[in-house]
């Protein structure tokens, strides 16, 4: 605690504050972007849309629209999603229990441990790639969370909590994982952790499974999926065939498995009266 202190992110906007709903856009934020990249949108999005309320109000479309460049935009659906429910049945209130929170749409275990601990400053472990790895070495001498298993890093993850201050411990743990305790070149040089690491006195075994083929992200469905969503984005409204075109390579054939997918998602959506026509989603979906 003493390096988090000193070392710490403490200026972060969204640590600022206790608000759940702006704790809860953060955390949905940083799911799957990285802290710099978040930092200018999060604080956008709350002026945008300072309250669950107003965010509920807004149209699918245009949150999509706004979520352009963080990836993964089911992200912005569902955070709407969750916004709309908020308003309809906690009047306008994000919940901080764990459990009432796991029923939004999109909240997992791990935003609902953060909304609880960062917001609600509640005891309990908030567990991402970041602590987990922390807590896999230092304590289990594991390389990452999943060499050392998920029931087992969560097991220590509740032992090792503090009975006050969960949320410094939470947060000292993210940003120790993120600064210094890193997936690939850890600082162990400057580690507070260093004398009685698990993992430096098991001589920094690597972790299960590293170096496994990856497969290049172009090729990817989410790729071509991104793609399609980046073009409705600037325009309001477009034709199969025209949305072929723009995908390259082989994901031009497989254009109508990736829009029948979106559509399920409730990421796009028919021009009404159209059979093959597209665009954003309007009011209806969500409501
Ligand atoms: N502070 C609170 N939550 C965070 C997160 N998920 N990543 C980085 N800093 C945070």
């Amino acid at each position: 605690m003493r390096w988090y202190r000193a070392n710490g992110r403490h200026d972060l906007p969204w640590r600022l504050t206790r608000d759940p709903y702006a704790v809860l856009v953060s955390e949905v934020m940083l799911q799957q972007t990285q802290v710099d990249r978040v930092k200018p949108y999060f604080v956008d999005w709350m002026e945008r849309w300072p309250d669950a309320a107003s965010l509920a109000d807004a149209e699918p479309a245009e949150v999509i629209r706004a979520w352009a460049g963080l990836g993964y935009n089911r992200r912005a659906l569902n955070l709407h999603r969750a916004a709309v429910k908020v308003t309809d049945r906690f009047e306008g209130r994000v919940p901080t229990d764990e459990d009432t929170l796991k029923t939004l749409p999109g909240i997992g275990p791990y935003t609902a441990a953060a909304v609880h601990c960062f917001a609600g400053e509640r005891r309990t472990p908030v567990l991402d790639t970041n602590t987990g790895r922390v807590i896999a070495r230092a304590r289990l001498g594991a390389a990452d969370m999943r060499t050392a298993g998920d029931r087992r890093t969560r097991e220590a993850a509740s032992e090792l909590l503090p009975s006050r201050g969960a949320r410094d411990w939470n947060l000292a743990l993210m940003d120790l994982g993120a600064m210094v305790c890193t997936a690939r070149k850890p600082a162990c040089d400057r580690c507070p952790l260093r004398n009685g690491c698990a993992w430096l006195l098991a001589g920094s075994p690597v972790a299960e499974g590293a170096g496994a083929a990856a497969v290049r992200f172009e090729e990817t469905a989410r790729f071509a999926r991104g793609r399609i969503v980046d073009a409705l984005r600037e325009r309001d409204a477009m034709e199969t065939l025209e949305i072929a075109d723009l995908l390259p390579g082989a994901h031009a054939a497989n254009v109508d498995t990736y829009l029948g997918g979106l559509e399920r998602d409730g990421l796009i959506e028919r021009l009404p009266g159209t059979e093959r026509s597209w665009r954003l989603p309007g009011k209806a979906t969500g409501r």
